[in-house]
């Protein structure tokens, strides 16, 4: 299958238009078709339709307990999809939504058991970008998304690395620039009794502690009762290098000299801009890689998976990135970091 990457910015208005009809037409006849969030890139299907889940699953590579999220583009989509659209729901929604922000709920019979992976309960958001929300909007359909990467690998960010992961693969790439968080939602099950964040993401337990007081901060609690979103058990983000933690106390960075002095890079350090100005006084790594600034996490996390992938394509065998404090957006930051190291 070839796959048509139309970049959106190139396009007449009339053109878009037509695009975006396209990318209706194909979700209502069960195809796949990657399109931008303000998150991460997606990898649509029909929500409904579980012969187009099956798909989406066997276009990644994803285990097929690993549930989709379901995005919409009202809320009023929610209604038939869940058994009660509960009051924390609601105003969560109306607090957050569009936005990086994604619910659990008690699933009704509509939505098919394969876009769920088997459970009883949906997962909901409502993306902030005009594209996701027009193209939904014009399908008049629930939109099952996972990240449109191959099962395993970085999130993608921008249209190329869609391209990379997934071309011959889906008909169509709606190619809208570089994603503005760069990291995946932020995930809250409402479904049992006790609220809880699944995945840290841009919507922080700070922001959302104040709106649902029972909420318990996920690094205080016990790893063994530390509730998991079923997609979080498998190693994600993983480049083919080896990733570690790049020491935070800077004597130590001399050893690093040393592993290369040993032949076992090229090695590749990700870091804020400051950190990286004060390592090249020390180290010539092979690659160094600045995301974003120390003062401004979010700049951080809108290049995370960008620099994880470059780190690829240059066949780096070791990557160093920065430690982050893990309050605010860094407990997100740092829950993807953890999980794309090589040993734990
Ligand atoms: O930002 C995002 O959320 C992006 C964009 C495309 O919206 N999507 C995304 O989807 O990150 P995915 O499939 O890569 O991650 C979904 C996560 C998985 O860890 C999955 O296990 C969890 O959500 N999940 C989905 N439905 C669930 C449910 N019913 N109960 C618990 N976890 C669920
Ligand atoms: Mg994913």
């Amino acid at each position: 299958m070839e796959t048509k990457w139309i970049q959106l910015d190139t396009l007449t208005p009339a053109q878009y238009e037509l695009a975006l009809r396209e990318a209706a037409v194909l979700l209502q006849n069960g195809e796949l078709v990657a399109f931008p969030t303000e998150t991460v890139y997606g990898l649509g299907g029909n929500a409904l339709d579980p012969a187009a889940a099956s798909k989406i699953y066997a276009v990644k590579g994803r285990p097929v307990d690993n549930p989709l999220i379901v995005h919409v583009s009202h809320i009023d989509m929610v209604e038939p999809l869940v058994t009660t659209m509960t009051p924390l729901f609601r105003r969560l929604a109306y607090e957050f939504w569009p936005g990086p922000l994604t619910m659990i709920l008690p699933k009704s019979e509509t939505v098919p058991s394969a876009t769920t992976g088997g459970l009883a309960t949906v997962a909901l958001r409502m993306p902030a970008h005009p594209v996701a929300l027009d193209m939904i909007d014009k399908a008049n359909l629930p939109v099952a998304a996972p990240s449109a990467n191959l099962s395993g690998k970085p999130s993608t960010t921008r249209g190329d690395h869609v391209y990379h992961d997934l071309q011959g693969k889906i008909p169509l790439l709606l190619d809208g620039g570089a994603a503005e968080v760069g990291l995946e939602s932020t995930i809250v099950d409402l479904s049992g009794r006790q609220p809880a964040i699944l995945r840290p993401g841009k919507i922080t337990f700070e922001e959302l502690k104040p709106l649902i007081p029972t909420l318990s901060e996920p690094a205080l609690m016990p790893a063994a009762e530390r509730p998991l979103a079923p997609g979080m058990k498998y190693r994600h983000y993983a480049p083919a290098g080896a990733v570690r933690l790049l020491p935070r106390d800077e004597r130590e960075w001399r050893n690093l000299a040393d592993v290369m002095a040993r032949g076992e890079g090229p090695l590749a350090v990700i870091a804020t801009a400051e950190t990286c100005q004060r390592l090249h006084n020390q180290l010539t790594p092979d690659l160094l890689l600045a995301v974003g600034t120390e003062g401004d996490l979010d700049s951080v996390g809108h290049r995370l998976f960008d620099a994880l992938r470059s780190c690829d394509a240059q066949a780096m065998r070791l990557i160093y990135i920065e430690e982050f404090t893990e309050c605010g957006f860094g407990a997100a930051l740092m829950n993807r970091i953890r999980k794309a190291l090589s040993h734990h």
